[in-house]
């Protein structure tokens, strides 16, 4: 299948490792020029070299905190000053800390809030005049499984989500003239430094493997060719879902 998405323009928000990391990969050797950042420079410009061998076309490297509005609009302005315009926004950031309610303070719950929603946010308002032009978009944030099943320990992530899921609906509904789908990603634990250090803090989370129907951990490259889907040209008549990659882990009916 030709997923049509050589020389679109992609922004992929946390993408120096992890999940980020692997769908600037599969985007980039789909033909897709990729910008991608981080907040540590030096793995940051690992990433492009690996990014750069998957595919042919251009590679972007952006050094940025996304938690930080003056990064996050130096993102976007850099971004826009190479390319006028993007096609592709993935949505993405750190995981916010474990924890349970009593062990957070305010703090925390203010951290997450700009962590995971406020980024979103302003990477979504600086980068849809863009699309509108087109017209043409794909905006998809990577959330968590989270949305649909609390995991425990994690109430920041469980709760700070959703806001991005009910924001992520409603501009589905609001963008659908622009030609523009707006979905979610839902990854499952997936072998990832964030799994490794959650793992490492509270080993618990080594059990989860037992609910889960597929008996093993998901791999990024399997969460990137999900994402790579839904940001492709074949993806047209796909708005407003919450896609989950958890092998089977979440327990609803639909
Ligand atoms: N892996 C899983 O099992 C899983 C499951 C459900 C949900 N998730 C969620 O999916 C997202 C990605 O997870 P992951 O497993 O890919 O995490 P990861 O392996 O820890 O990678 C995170 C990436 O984001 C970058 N990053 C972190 N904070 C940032 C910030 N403030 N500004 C810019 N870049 C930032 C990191 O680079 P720097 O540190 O250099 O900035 C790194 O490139 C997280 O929100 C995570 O909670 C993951």
């Amino acid at each position: 299948m030709d997923l049509g998405l050589k020389n679109k323009v992609a922004f992929v928000a946390a993408s120096s490792d992890g999940l980020g990391k692997s769908v600037a990969i599969e985007l980039a050797r789909e033909g897709a020029i990729v910008i991608i950042c981080g907040r540590d420079k030096e793995k940051l410009e690992h990433a492009k070299q690996e990014v750069q061998k998957a595919g042919s076309g251009k590679v972007l490297a952006l050094a940025g905190d996304l938690s930080n509005q003056e990064d996050v609009a130096n993102l976007i302005d850099t971004s826009l000053k190479e390319f006028q315009a993007i096609d592709i926004l993935i949505t993405n950031t750190g995981g916010p800390p474990t924890g349970k309610f009593e062990e957070l303070d305010e703090h925390a719950w203010d951290a997450a809030y700009q962590q995971l929603l406020v980024s979103t946010t302003r990477l979504i308002r600086g980068f849809l005049p863009g699309m509108k032009t087109r017209p043409w978009g794909r905006i998809i944030s990577i959330t968590s499984q989270a949305v649909k099943q609390p995991v425990n320990n994690l109430i920041l992530s469980n709760s700070v989500r959703a806001s991005v899921v009910g924001l992520m609906k409603t501009l589905a509904s609001e963008l659908g003239e622009y030609n523009i789908t707006v979905n979610n990603v839902m990854p499952g634990f997936t072998n990832t430094s964030r799994l490794k250090n959650l793992i490492a803090n509270n080993p618990s989370f080594s059990s989860a493997v037992k609910e889960i129907p597929l008996g093993r951990f998901g791999e990024p490259n399997e969460f990137a060719a999900a994402v790579t889907f839904l940001a492709s040209e074949r993806a047209s008549y796909i708005t407003g879902v919450s896609l989950a990659v958890d092998g089977g882990w979440i327990k609803n009916i639909i």
